[in-house]
């Protein structure tokens, strides 16, 4: 087989640089591990950036989204007993959030995909990269029980952060930074009417707690648990009541409680390769770098990588101008770090650490009590969550 960008990853980092491409005139083939059921299944994020809708729009993907997503201008803070509310939209200059479900997003990528007769081979095995620094990089891999190869001009590692794209480049090339965290959180969906219309992110001595949503009927909520708990330590109704004590007693009361859809722990990591490009090869999304959760950082900083190499393939193939790849790596990354930062400050004012001394559960309170009392650091928060501009 031959295609001009083999794409390894079928979540919503390559779908979307595929869709995006093909309607450029740029083929590509997507070669994704397990089957399009199994992706499906995966819930994972709700709350998306401006720039990331963008670019669902652009891919042409945008029409559910606009229509079926929510639109949120704040989010609140518990903490102490109490509900403060950030006002997104005042203090970022008039921008927002859109809460719409990673599942939806990726189900309007595939069908975008069959729309238009997109190449999405399902449940491949040993994905194998070769020749990646030569003028003829290939992939191998076995498909339906067949032994396949495909030739291309790039391969786009988007295969997460278990995949094997990144483990493709030489580990002397490579420099990892990370940071693992003695927490996870425990999550559910549930059938239930959200107990807020806006997210509440809740700061407690128990632990912190997260009340979030898909739509009017269906709620997402998370807690803080240490990561020797197994789903299985975890009732419906202990997870109901352990989220009852770390919220505010006026939201408590009006929890509505039902028997959960879906329940998985998601261990906290962040964690940045530097580069992101070895010759042919360019990663993208998780597989290049994770965050906690906490922000909601993880698939909009996927989002600005497929944007800067979308934009850089555009170059590439259109003008003959190829500095958008070479520079990919580091506009890129500059991105990146910037929301690792804010992710690691948004789970470190708001977690419980094991090992944090009186004084350090002090200065979290402090810097809590701070940001609301400060129009400049609210600023701060709206503008990070709301999301950083791409640049250029
Ligand atoms: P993935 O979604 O991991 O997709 C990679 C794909 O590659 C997978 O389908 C995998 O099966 C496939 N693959 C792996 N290995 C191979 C191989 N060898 N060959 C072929 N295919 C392979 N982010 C936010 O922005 N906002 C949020 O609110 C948010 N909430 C989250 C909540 C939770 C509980 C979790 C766990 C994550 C959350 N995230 C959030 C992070 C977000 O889900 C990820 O950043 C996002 O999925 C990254 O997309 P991706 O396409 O880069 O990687
Ligand atoms: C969700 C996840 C997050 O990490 C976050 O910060 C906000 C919402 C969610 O899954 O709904």
């Amino acid at each position: 087989m031959k295609t001009q960008i083999c794409i390894i990853g079928g979540g919503p980092s390559g779908l979307m640089l595929s869709q995006l491409l093909h309607l450029k005139g740029i083929e590509s083939i997507v070669l994704e591990r397990c089957s399009r059921e199994y992706v499906l299944g995966r819930i994972r994020a709700g709350v998306l950036e401006q720039g990331f809708a963008k670019l669902m729009r652009e891919a042409q993907c945008g029409e559910r989204m606009d229509q079926e997503g929510e639109i949120h201008e704040g989010f609140y803070i518990a903490h102490d007993n109490k509900l403060d509310r950030v006002d997104l939209f005042k203090h970022s200059g008039g921008s927002s959030v859109i809460v719409y479900g990673q599942t939806e997003l990726t189900r309007d990528l595939y069908e975008a995909r069959d729309r238009m007769n997109g190449e999405v081979l399902h449940n491949v095995d040993d994905v194998v990269l070769h020749d990646l620094t030569r003028e003829a990089p290939y992939v191998t891999c076995k498909y339906n029980d067949e032994n396949i190869q495909i030739d291309c001009d790039y391969i786009i590692g988007a295969d997460g952060f278990h995949g094997v794209s990144r483990k493709s480049i030489p580990a002397d090339v490579l420099r990892e930074y990370e940071r693992v965290y003695p927490f996870g959180w425990l999550g559910i969906l549930s059938e239930t009417k959200p107990v807020s219309p806006e997210l509440i992110y809740s700061s407690h001595e128990r632990g912190f707690a997260l009340c979030s949503l898909r739509s009017q009927v269906l709620s997402r909520y998370y807690i803080q648990v240490p990561l020797s708990d197994s789903v299985d330590d975890w009732s419906d109704e202990a997870f109901w009541n352990e989220l009852k004590r770390r919220l505010p007693v006026e939201v408590a009361v009006k929890l509505e409680t039902g028997s959960s859809i879906e329940k998985s722990i998601a261990p906290l990591r962040s964690y940045v390769v530097e580069p992101m490009s070895y010759g042919k090869l360019f990663l993208a999304g998780d597989a290049a770098h994770i965050v906690p959760p906490t922000g909601a950082k993880g698939l909009n900083s996927a989002a600005s990588d497929i944007y800067y190499l979308y934009h850089a393939l555009l170059d590439h193939y259109q003008n003959d101008d190829d500095s958008g790849l070479d520079n990919y790596s580091a506009k890129a990354l500059a991105r990146i770090w910037k929301a690792q930062r804010f992710s690691w400050w948004m789970t470190s004012i708001l977690h419980r650490f094991p090992e944090n001394s009186s004084y350090d559960q002090k200065l979290q309170q402090i810097e809590i009590e701070y940001l609301f009392s400060s129009d400049k650091a609210l600023g701060s928060l709206a503008e990070n969550y709301v999301g950083l501009p791409y640049g250029g």
